[in-house]
């Protein structure tokens, strides 16, 4: 990755129609379309209530993003997007380290979160991000998905 791109926590909530336009950017060419191009600035600033929201940042423009929820032992990553052409270059590797050292001082145990079937791309990418397919599921009306975690690398009970 290159060196002038920061993760950091967002903590200021004048970023958030920014975020939410690398969301709808980087989520805008799926087929069928994600449901992240219904979301508006207000369901940003409720994933920001909920929990961290990660940012990658170069050279003072947002160029990545992260939301992360506890849900009971595991930190639940939604809507991870990298700006289209910023996309490999290790932007979302950073991102998930990042979560990583978030579950850790939230008392996670694993990272999890959740592909489309129809995506396999970014299943292999999280495969190779060492996350393995725990189950699968679909809510009503959206595409079928599968469930991945990770547990924490250096995780010590
Ligand atoms: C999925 C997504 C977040 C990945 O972000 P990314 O920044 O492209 O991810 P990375 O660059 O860390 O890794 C992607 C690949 O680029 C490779 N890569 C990393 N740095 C690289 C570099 N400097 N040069 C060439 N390749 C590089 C990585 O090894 C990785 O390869 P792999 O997929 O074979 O493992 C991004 O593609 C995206 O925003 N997609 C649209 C939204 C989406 O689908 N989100 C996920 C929903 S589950």
């Amino acid at each position: 990755m290159s060196a002038a791109v920061v993760i950091s926590r967002c903590s200021d909530t004048a970023q958030f129609a920014a975020i939410l336009a690398l969301v709808h950017d980087a989520f805008g060419r799926l087929t069928p379309p994600s449901g992240a191009l219904n979301e508006t600035v207000d369901d940003v600033a409720a994933r920001f209530t909920a929990g961290p929201v990660l940012i990658a940042e170069a050279e003072g423009e947002l160029v990545g993003s992260l939301y992360c929820v506890l849900k009971g032992d595991g930190l639940y990553l939604t809507r991870m997007a990298v700006r289209p052409d910023r996309q490999k270059q290790g932007i979302g590797r950073a991102l998930l380290m990042a979560a990583e050292a978030e579950a850790r001082a939230l008392g996670a145990q694993k990272l999890t979160l959740r592909v489309r079937v129809n995506l396999p791309e970014n299943r292999a990418f999280f495969e190779r991000a060492g996350f393995r397919v725990t189950g699968q599921g679909q809510d009503p009306g959206r595409p079928p998905y599968e469930a991945m975690e990770r547990p924490l690398t250096d995780f010590a009970p």
